[in-house]
């Protein structure tokens, strides 16, 4: 392996290929490339092996039920995903077994044996069950990253309701639409969260949910941060601690069958109003199970560290179900990576001796922008394994990772998947797969990608395609939470019986797959995912607002921002003081991460002649380029003016 010079010009020819280290390979969990072949000569029976190393009340009698689009998995098998992440592991010394390794951010600690989380999930289920919440019931979660956000989604599945977590930085408005879509008789909270060293006030953004979300009955609050003593709804409200007092610390798992509904998320889509992505029991558990075991190579002796939110599906799957289903320690960290100072992360890798680090590519960005002391100043030498998930990686950023959190001796695994697929579709497998950075590489065993053009035809190594996945994988969504022909509409209806991922990519002569960013209007702001159209809702529903049309403009540290180009009611003027309550007005709609970056006032948008916003020229005016084909346009002097006013600040 030839030593880069390090410049910015080398590193963006960055053609190199990363063989897994020997020492990797011989210990690797997996570690014979025939594993391909074999999951597609028989994929079921592929799936169904991993499924055997599980507990199942009641064993399956078919694995797949295929009838495009509604797949069933593990037919007829009754299971509970909490027993097989907690009481599984009981049986043996890994009862002693640091299961939950968490960390505040103001730097308080705990951790939670298996036998310890046992005792806390069965104690919140019986909990949860005084209050009322029985079997096929919703239960929202507004939490912090806190113990008891993984305890109460462990219990919620224990008792059979699922659980529908709200990412914290969510605002009131949005919690609120939320809660009513899955008509969640519960909702759980905390009076606080720390960030940055503030509190986040959970509880003041729950109450003011709570006007207009009837379906909630009752409101168990987590102290956390002591901000909220005085704000408890008698009758409505009552304390976490108050609630698991005196309740037994043994709680039956209910018997799931293989298809009941485990948990909704609710995530962006190409319409203004969020989908409620709906997940199984049983392949849900192999899918999240199955990956985490190969993809993260994971051992008895790991500490492995997811560093995202468990309000997002990484979260769900790779902090929680995946890792506690494989009997891993999985560590989990409240607060932000630069409090107090900006070697938090790395601080926290030397203090629990992690040994795998699965975090984004804008975090990777933002460290390289840092330094490299920070990472030097901590003994990073016990980390064997690196991920990267959420957004492209940039050759730069994925070498940098390497180098210089990795050692140069850690694989580094870029997983490409989505809420809708459960689990991880595209990785390397680090024992196995040479590492091209940038690339994804390959789809897991077992899962059939392809790339298609428009008309549904293969387009060959080396051109851009519509990513597709053509036959059912376990962990794949059942639905949109009551809305059944979004679900046919969204993801089968662009090619027969095939799922449409809306992500661009394209394969090489050697079989990798490059993601090359999705082709619908959601965006990647950090890694989250926002709908355009999502803020362009928040946005006009400002009384001051006409008409409002956002884009994702490239941006060097977040992968994307937000632009918005808002056309003012009659009389309103474009000041900075509008300007921020606008963006403030999405953030009160929303939550900070929608926060636009920009807004550009015009007097018109650019539209086709049927009226529709052209957004492909908003983005080349955003983003200082030339402006692509504008004849379709009603008005081109539109676009133009545009592009006067701010298409050459950059
Ligand atoms: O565009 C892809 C991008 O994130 C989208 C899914 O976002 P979300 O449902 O929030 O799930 C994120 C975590 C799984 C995809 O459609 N994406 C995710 N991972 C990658 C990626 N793009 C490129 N490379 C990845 N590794």
């Amino acid at each position: 392996m030839v030593e880069n010079s390090g410049s910015i010009e080398a590193l963006l020819q960055e053609d190199r290929t990363f063989p897994p280290p020997e020492k990797f390979r011989q210990q690797a969990n997996i570690r014979d490339p025939r594993v391909y072949a074999r999951a597609r000569r028989d994929p079921e029976a592929f799936w169904a092996k991993f499924a055997e190393e599980l507990h199942w009340f009641k064993k399956w009698d078919q694995v797949l039920d295929w009838k495009p689009p509604y797949a069933k998995w593990f037919v007829g098998g009754k299971t509970n995903i909490c027993y097989n992440c907690v009481d599984r592991h009981l049986e043996s010394a890994r009862r002693n077994k640091a299961a939950l390794v968490w960390e505040g951010e103001p730097g308080d600690w705990k951790v939670y044996t298996y036998r310890d989380l046992y005792r806390e999930v069965c104690q919140f289920a019986n909990g949860l069950k005084s209050l009322g919440v029985r079997k096929g019931d919703r239960v929202t979660i507004y939490l912090p990253m806190v113990p008891e956000l993984p305890i109460a989604m462990l219990a919620c599945a224990r008792i059979g309701a699922a659980h529908s977590v709200v990412f914290g930085g969510f605002s009131a408005d949005a919690l609120r639409d939320r809660t009513n879509d899955c008509q969640a008789k519960v909702l759980i909270t905390a009076d606080g969260g720390y960030r940055r060293g503030s509190v986040v006030p959970l509880k003041q953004n729950a109450d003011d949910s709570l006007n207009g979300s009837p379906s909630i009955q009752k409101v168990v609050v987590v102290r956390r941060t002591g901000h909220a003593d005085d704000k408890m709804v008698a009758g409505r409200d009552i304390w976490w601690h108050d609630l698991v007092k005196g309740q037994p610390m043994t709680c039956p798992p209910e018997q799931m069958d293989s298809e009941d509904l485990l948990y909704i998320l609710y995530t962006s889509g190409t319409t203004g109003k969020p989908k409620g992505i709906v997940h199984t029991t049983g392949g849900y558990m192999v899918g999240a199970y199955a990956t985490a075991k190969w993809i993260f190579d994971l051992k008895e002796d790991d500490i492995y560290w997811c560093t995202a939110d468990i309000g997002w599906v990484t979260g769900h799957s790779y902090i929680v179900y995946g890792p506690l289903a494989n009997g891993a320690t999985t560590v989990m960290y409240e607060g932000s990576p630069d409090y107090p100072d900006r070697d938090r992360f790395w601080a926290i890798v030397e203090k629990y001796a992690a040994t795998i680090l699965y975090t984004a590519p804008t975090a990777i960005r933002t460290f390289m922008r840092w330094g490299e002391d920070y990472p030097r100043k901590h003994d990073l030498s016990t980390l064997r394994l690196l991920g990267s998930v959420g957004e492209p990686i940039n050759p730069e950023a994925w070498v940098w990772y390497w180098k210089n959190i990795g050692g140069g001796r850690c694989p580094v695994v870029d997983t490409w998947w989505q809420t809708e697929t459960g689990s991880i579709l595209i990785s390397a497998l680090p024992g196995i797969t040479t590492l091209k950075p940038g690339s994804a590489t390959q789809p897991f065993p077992g899962i059939d990608a392809e790339i298609l053009d428009e008309r549904g035809q293969p387009v060959g190594p080396g051109k851009g395609g519509y990513l597709v996945i053509k036959k059912p994988w376990p962990s794949m969504l059942r639905n949109i939470y009551g809305d059944p022909q979004r679900f046919v509409q969204q993801y089968w209806s662009r090619y027969p019986d095939t799922y449409f991922t809306a992500d661009g990519a394209k394969v090489d002569e050697g079989g990798y797959y490059w993601l090359l960013g999705r082709v619908d209007d959601v965006i990647k702001v950090s890694a989250h995912r926002i709908s355009t159209m999502e803020v362009e809702s928040a946005l006009v529903d400002n009384s001051k607002v006409a008409e409002a049309a956002c884009i994702g403009k490239a941006h060097e540290m977040k992968g994307e921002a937000v632009v918005a180009f808002v056309t003012l009611k009659e009389g309103v003027a474009g000041t900075p003081a509008v300007m921020n309550e606008l963006k403030q007005h999405v953030v009160n709609k929303i939550g900070s991460i929608a926060r636009p970056d920009d807004i550009y006032f015009t007097a018109e948008l650019p539209k086709t002649r049927s009226g529709k916003i052209m957004r492909r020229l908003l983005r080349d005016v955003a983003e200082g380029r030339a402006l692509g084909d504008t004849t379709t346009l009603a008005d081109p002097a539109v676009v133009e003016a545009l592009k006067k006013r701010y298409g050459d600040e950059e």
